[in-house]
Parts: C-alpha cells; sequence; structure tokens
C-alpha cells in the first residue's frame, strides 16, 4: 500500500512537472469547477429530491382527505356513478394522481380510475382504520414509486379513499434543475477559463522573458535587461535578476581585462624567450663557433709546425675535441633558433625537424605539410614549430612509439596541425589536473593566438594531438572566447 502511494505520488509529481504552467492553471479551474458543479448537483438533488417527494405525500393525503370528505355522502346516497364522476374528476385535476378508488368497509370496491380491470392484489396493499387519520405506504412499480395512501371515509364506518400519487413529475422537475446548474457551470467554467488564460499570459510572459534573457547571458550578452511588469513577487524577482546582471557584467569585464592582461603578459614572455634564444643563437654561430674555429685553425698551425709527435697527437687530441664542441655548439644554436625557419619558411623547418628527429630517435615520420606559397606571420611560424618540438620531445620521452604521422594544414581561415603516434598514451584529464609545463606550453601559445589544442588519447591507444590557429586578424577578441576543449 504504502509503495503503491509512493508510486502514485511519483506518477502524479511526474504529469504535473510535465506540463507548462499554463495547463497546470488551465487544468485547475477546469478541475475544480467540474467539482464543484458535480457537488452540487448531487447534493441538490438528493436535498430537492427529499423536499419534494415530502410535499408530494402531503399533498397525497390532502387529496386523500378531500375526496373522503366529498364522497361520504354520495357513498350514503348509494350513487356509484358520482363517485365514479368524483374519482375522474380528481385524477384529472392533479397530475400526480396516478389512480384513485373506493371501497367499502368490507374491502369491496365502490369506484375506480382505472379504465380496463383493476390491478390484482392493490386493494390489500394498504388499510387503514377508522381512528387513524391516514395511511401511505410506498410500492415500487414498473413505473417508478407510487405512494399508496387511504384515508378512512366517516371514521371508516362508510369505507375508504384510496389514492395513488406518482413520484414520475419529480424526475423532470430534477431534471429541469440539472441542466440548469449545468448551464450555469459552463458559463462560470468558460468565464473561469478566460480569467485564467489571462492570468496565465501575466504570470508566464515575464518568466519567458526570464528565460530568454537568462539564455542570452548564458552565451555572454550582458546587455540583457528585463522589464518589470508588475510589482509583484516576479518584478522583484526581475530587480534581482537585471542587479545580478549588472553584477556579473562587471565581473566579466574584470575578467575579460584580467585575460588581456595574462595573454598580453603571455606574448611578452615568450617573445622575450624567443628573442633571447635568437640572441644566444647568434652569439653562439658568431661568437663561439668562430672561436672555436680559430682554436681549430690555431691547432693545425701548431700541429704543422712542431715536430715533436707527442705535440702532434695532443693536438690531434685537442682538435677532435674542438670539432666536436662545434657541432654540438651548432645544434644547440639550430635547436635555439633554426635558421631554416628564417631563411626558408615554416614549410621547410617543420620538414626538416620533423625528419631529423625521426632520424635521431629511429622512429618512423610520415610528414605532410601544405602550407601554400605566401609566408605566415611570424608569430605564428614560430608558435606553431615549437608546439610541434614540444609535441615531438614527448613522442620520444613518453609515448615509446613507433611511427608518428604529423600533418600540418593550411586551411582558408586557420591551421589545422596532428601529431599522431601510436604509442602508450595516457590519460589526457590526469595530465591535465597535474599541470605539466610542456602541454601547458602547447595550450598557451594556442591560447595566445586564439587557437585551439584537443588532445585524445587512451592507456595503450597513441595520442593525437589537434591544434587549430585562427589566421583572422582578431586574435585577441577570439582569444576572450576561446575555451580549451580536452
Ligand atoms: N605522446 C605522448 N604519449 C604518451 N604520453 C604522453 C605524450 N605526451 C604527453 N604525455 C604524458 O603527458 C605528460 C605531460 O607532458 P608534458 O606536459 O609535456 O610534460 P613533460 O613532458 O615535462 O612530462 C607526460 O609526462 C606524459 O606522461
Ligand atoms: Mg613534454
Amino acid at each position: 500500500m504504502k509503495i503503491f502511494w509512493q508510486r502514485f505520488r511519483a506518477r502524479l509529481w511526474e504529469i504535473a512537472g510535465g506540463v507548462n504552467i499554463r495547463t497546470k492553471i488551465l487544468g485547475i479551474v477546469l478541475g475544480g469547477t467540474i467539482l464543484l458543479s458535480l457537488t452540487l448537483i448531487i447534493q441538490v438533488r438528493y436535498s430537492l429530491t427529499r423536499v419534494l417527494e415530502d410535499e408530494l405525500r402531503l399533498q397525497g393525503v390532502s387529496i386523500g382527505r378531500d375526496l373522503a370528505a366529498r364522497s361520504t355522502d354520495i357513498i350514503l346516497i348509494n350513487d356509484h356513478y358520482a363517485l365514479r364522476q368524483l374519482l375522474m374528476e380528481t385524477k384529472a385535476n392533479n397530475q400526480a394522481v396516478r389512480y384513485a378508488f373506493v371501497v367499502d368497509p368490507k374491502q369491496k370496491i365502490l369506484a375506480h380510475t382505472f379504465g380496463d380491470g383493476f390491478p390484482e392484489g392493490l386493494i390489500e396493499l394498504n388499510q387503514v382504520d377508522g381512528d387513524d387519520y391516514q395511511n401511505t405506504i410506498s410500492i415500487e412499480t414498473s413505473e417508478g414509486l407510487i405512494w399508496d395512501i387511504a384515508v378512512p371515509i366517516f371514521n371508516g364506518q362508510a369505507g375508504t379513499t384510496r389514492v395513488g400519487i406518482s413520484s414520475q413529475g419529480l424526475e423532470g422537475i430534477l431534471l429541469d434543475i440539472t441542466s440548469q446548474v449545468l448551464l450555469a457551470t459552463t458559463i462560470v467554467l468558460a468565464l473561469s477559463l478566460l480569467a485564467a488564460t489571462f492570468l496565465t499570459f501575466i504570470l508566464t510572459r515575464p518568466i519567458l522573458d526570464l528565460v530568454n534573457a537568462a539564455r542570452a547571458i548564458g552565451r555572454g550578452d550582458f546587455s540583457q535587461r528585463v522589464r518589470r511588469y508588475a510589482s509583484d513577487e516576479i518584478g522583484e524577482l526581475a530587480d534581482a535578476f537585471n542587479q545580478m546582471v549588472v553584477t556579473l557584467e562587471k565581473a566579466d569585464e574584470v575578467r575579460r581585462d584580467r585575460e588581456n592582461l595574462r595573454s598580453q603578459l603571455l606574448k611578452g614572455v615568450i617573445t622575450a624567450q624567443e628573442e633571447e634564444r635568437g640572441r644566444i643563437a647568434r652569439e653562439l654561430h658568431d661568437s663561439t663557433s668562430q672561436g672555436l674555429t680559430s682554436l681549430m685553425v690555431g691547432l693545425r698551425g701548431l700541429d704543422a709546425t712542431c715536430d715533436n709527435p707527442q705535440v702532434h697527437i695532443h693536438a690531434q687530441e685537442l682538435r677532435q675535441i674542438a670539432g666536436q664542441l662545434l657541432d654540438d655548439v651548432h645544434s644547440l644554436a639550430v635547436q635555439l633558433r633554426p635558421p631554416v625557419l628564417d631563411d626558408l619558411g615554416l614549410q621547410a623547418a617543420l620538414e626538416r625537424l620533423a625528419n631529423e628527429w625521426g632520424i635521431h630517435h629511429h622512429i618512423l615520420v610520415d610528414v605532410m605539410v601544405h602550407l601554400g606559397s605566401e609566408r605566415l606571420p611570424g608569430t605564428i611560424e614560430i608558435a606553431l614549430y615549437r608546439m610541434l618540438q614540444e609535441a615531438l620531445t614527448n613522442v620520444s620521452r613518453h609515448a615509446q612509439a613507433s611511427s608518428v604521422s604529423i600533418l600540418v594544414e593550411g586551411r582558408q581561415q586557420a591551421i589545422v596541425a596532428v601529431v599522431e603516434d601510436d604509442g602508450q598514451g595516457f590519460d589526457a584529464e590526469q595530465i591535465h589536473r597535474d599541470g605539466r609545463l610542456g602541454l601547458i606550453g602547447i595550450r598557451e601559445r594556442a591560447d595566445i593566438l586564439g587557437g585551439r589544442v584537443m588532445i585524445e588519447s587512451a592507456q595503450g591507444r597513441g595520442t593525437s594531438l589537434f591544434i587549430w590557429i585562427p589566421l583572422a586578424e582578431k586574435v585577441n577578441v577570439i582569444t576572450q572566447g576561446a575555451e580549451v576543449v580536452e
């Protein structure tokens, strides 16, 4: 029982919660009015039936008494014809009278209103003592309920009048009243529905406004304000809502300023870093490499001018070390600032980076770069180069992959880069929370350019890194709305 009740409540709640406010209010009005009218009809019918029945019975008794009084003389002079006339007249004058008859003290019929044949057993049904005022019984017949009223004539010495009062007329009256109540209900219902429709309109309109405004604000449009329609609770809600929007707008402005500042700072840091790297690379090339080259030339001269075999061996060793150092310095300088990026552009630089990396780490590389002939802005070139450099470093350090495919494609308004390895993969969500610097660096570079980064990876199923960089002018504007999709 308890479970049934709970289920019933849950179902009711589901239905009530599933429909809109308009349906709810209209439903309440409709249900309430119908319930009220049904109760009214039942109540009115019940009380009215009782009152009318009582009334009818009393009327029957008075008809019976009247008949008894008027028939006394007629019976005494034994005028059966006149007696029958009296009965017929009474029946004709009273709609409720179904029949009337008179019996003598021995219960023998003197006159009756039944045309053909007197119903059997009717006489015995009702009897009255000479001292009694009257006696009423009710008889269920195929025509409905009939009250049979017996009234003694001349204290029973002249016989008894019997009158049958039919309740059929009552049905008509009740039907009449019921239809009147129904009519009234229909009119009230129509008016209430009209009023309810108006009420729901008043109620739901500001709510719908609020919903629309909230949706717009959710999309970042803080210019939305809602109208205060009335000074009720909904009006107060509108005020509070508008107040909230103002606060949100201010907070958003602050956030945007901060974001701008952060992105400016990052840009500055990265530019400074690149400049510094370039400077060190140039320094290494111009000064250190030159120095080392001079050292090697000097050592060769020393070797040539000296006959001492000991010095000869030594000088050879030193030249080898210097040569190794020169190579190291060169590759360091290239890493710091790949001259090919400046000289031949991103496409060549990326191809060389990927191929050299593959040879160095013994990993199969499939590199496809389609960037067109036009050079990209310097910031984008260096950022993409660094991002792919970090991606490849990650593959060699963490993935244990046997092959990598790199695709860089310049589309109409954006550049898309995908680095896909067949390594062991990792839980990108988890790493994001750990806050390692490599991937964060990739994201931040993309962020500054208004781009996005997406990592798809799972344990044992390789890793795909997607980078999307827009080529639009309004980089910073895009950065505001950009969110890094995981
Ligand atoms: N291609 C990859 N394959 C497998 N794991 C990777 C890959 N790239 C990144 N990871 C995982 O993500 C972590 C974070 O990477 P990153 O932010 O570059 O930091 P770091 O390289 O310094 O560890 C790595 O430690 C590694 O576990
Ligand atoms: Mg890394």
